[in-house]
């Protein structure tokens, strides 16, 4: 029996880099899912013309025209459940949702980080991964939690820092894995070997002990 399509809908605030990972991905890999619709918090974020460019629907909610975040989080839940997604996907999306956003789409609403959570929740994740001195630095996506960049972790990709890094060098060097973690976590949705099941990972029925790290797969493996 063919599985149904993957409904995704991704929320971002800015350029919007990993959502046209997401869009190239979808189109060249075969993953059974599609973009129902891009939301943004902010009018002029790249990201809204990357969607538009890509045919998917792409809607803006002003975050500043509500007096408090319970009130941004309920427009956008109710702009978001007409798509009836299967899978919430943050993606750059720079703002702290409330309880009860987090709770509405427990278990299907993801984000991408750039650092090896948990170190590094927040900002300027970068230049403080190279103010620490550490030697490896990454991305992590990960099931959103009602704690900031909390939530267990589902699958992380690795690069190393070097001598001459800056948290710019870093930091491209970073979204270029992010581009290729993210699609892929997602093609694990599309093909239902993902699930949450309170705070514990299931990743092929079996439970996730520690978050998948995807350098150490060889290239051609796909998990
Ligand atoms: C990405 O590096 C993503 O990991 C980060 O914002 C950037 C968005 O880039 N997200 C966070 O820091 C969330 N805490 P993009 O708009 O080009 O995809």
């Amino acid at each position: 029996m063919p599985k149904e399509t993957l409904s995704i809908v991704v929320l971002i605030s800015g350029s919007g880099s990993n959502l046209q990972a997401l869009i190239d991905a979808l189109a060249a890999q075969s993953i059974n899912a599609e973009i129902k619709a891009v939301l943004s918090n902010k009018a002029d974020a790249f990201g809204l013309e990357r969607a538009r460019k890509a045919g998917i629907p792409g809607l803006f909610i002003d975050h500043t025209a509500f007096s408090d975040r319970l009130g941004f989080d309920q427009a956008m839940i109710n702009t978001i459940d007409p798509y009836h997604p299967d899978i919430i996907v943050l993606a750059g999306f720079m703002r702290i949702l409330s309880n009860e956003f987090v709770d509405h789409y427990a278990g299907r609403l993801i984000n991408i980080h750039p650092s090896l959570l948990p170190d590094f929740k927040g900002l300027n994740t970068h230049q403080r991964a190279l103010d620490a001195g550490h030697k490896k630095h990454g991305a992590s996506v990960h099931f959103v939690s009602n704690e900031l960049d909390g939530g267990p972790v589902i699958a992380q990709i690795e690069v190393p820092v070097e001598e001459h890094d800056t948290a710019e060098t870093l930091r491209l060097k970073v979204i270029k894995q992010e581009h290729i973690i993210y699609p892929r976590v997602i093609q694990w949705f599309a093909e239902h070997r993902l699930r949450l099941q309170g705070q514990h990972i299931y990743f092929d029925h079996k439970l996730l002990e520690k978050p998948l790290l995807l350098n150490s797969l060889p290239a051609s493996q796909t998990v």
